[in-house]
């Protein structure tokens, strides 16, 4: 019985950690069974001077390639870069080349569209599968576009990406310089949920 109330309360107290405090179960490089990734995943900046292991990233690519798409259109192609690859990427904005070098993996993430808009919306839900197994493993992203300020087609000129496909954009990542758990605050959502809900009758 004893036994039992004690194997109850952990479980319990694990629940309650992931739903209260992600947080406190992340730290860098670690993988820690339960954690809640969709809390875990915050875009990271700055990243710590360390490869991911190709493991990490395929079993992220394995992930993005789940994501739902109308008609198994599989409207997404991706471009991990290698250095070759990295040094023309970190060449196609001067002013921002320092963050750019900083920057320790990069995913382009391009649209082979047949549907429209359905296609645009499975490769989003790609990139997020992918950005949430990263965060499992430990591993920090970004979404970036216009901030690269550089042009869409400069960029996938760079992969190599052949005409006819579309920028959906880069994927920075790699492990954060700081702890996922200090910076992993969410930007606050200005309409949250009560400004976009209609609770329809
Ligand atoms: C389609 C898309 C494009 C984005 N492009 C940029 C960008 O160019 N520069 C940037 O700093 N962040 C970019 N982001 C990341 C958002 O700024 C970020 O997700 C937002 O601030 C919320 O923070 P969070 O990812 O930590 O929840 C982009 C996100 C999406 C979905």
């Amino acid at each position: 019985m004893l036994a039992r109330v004690v194997a109850l309360a952990l479980v319990a107290g694990q629940a309650s950690a992931l739903t209260l405090n992600p947080l406190r179960l992340f730290k860098r490089g670690e993988q820690v069974a339960g954690l809640n990734n969709l809390l875990a995943r915050r875009s990271v900046v700055k990243y710590a001077d360390k490869a991911v292991g190709s493991d990490v990233t395929t079993k992220a690519l394995e992930a993005a390639i789940l994501a739902p798409n109308h008609f198994l259109s599989e409207p997404w192609r991706f471009y991990l870069a290698g250095p070759e690859t990295k040094a023309k990427l970190c060449g196609l904005n001067e002013d921002k080349r320092a963050m750019f070098e900083g920057v320790p993996e990069w995913l382009v993430h391009d649209l082979s569209e047949k549907l429209g808009l359905e296609d645009h919306a499975a490769v989003s839900c790609a990139i997020q599968n992918f950005m949430l197994s990263l965060a499992d493993d430990g591993v920090g992203s970004k979404w970036m576009t216009g901030a690269l300020g550089a042009a869409p087609e400069d960029v996938m000129a760079c992969v190599g990406a052949p005409d006819g496909e579309k920028l959906m954009g880069a994927i920075w990542f790699g492990y954060p310089a700081k702890d996922l758990a200090d910076d992993a605050k969410s930007p606050p959502r200005k309409k949250g949920l009560d400004g976009v809900l209609t609770k329809c009758a």
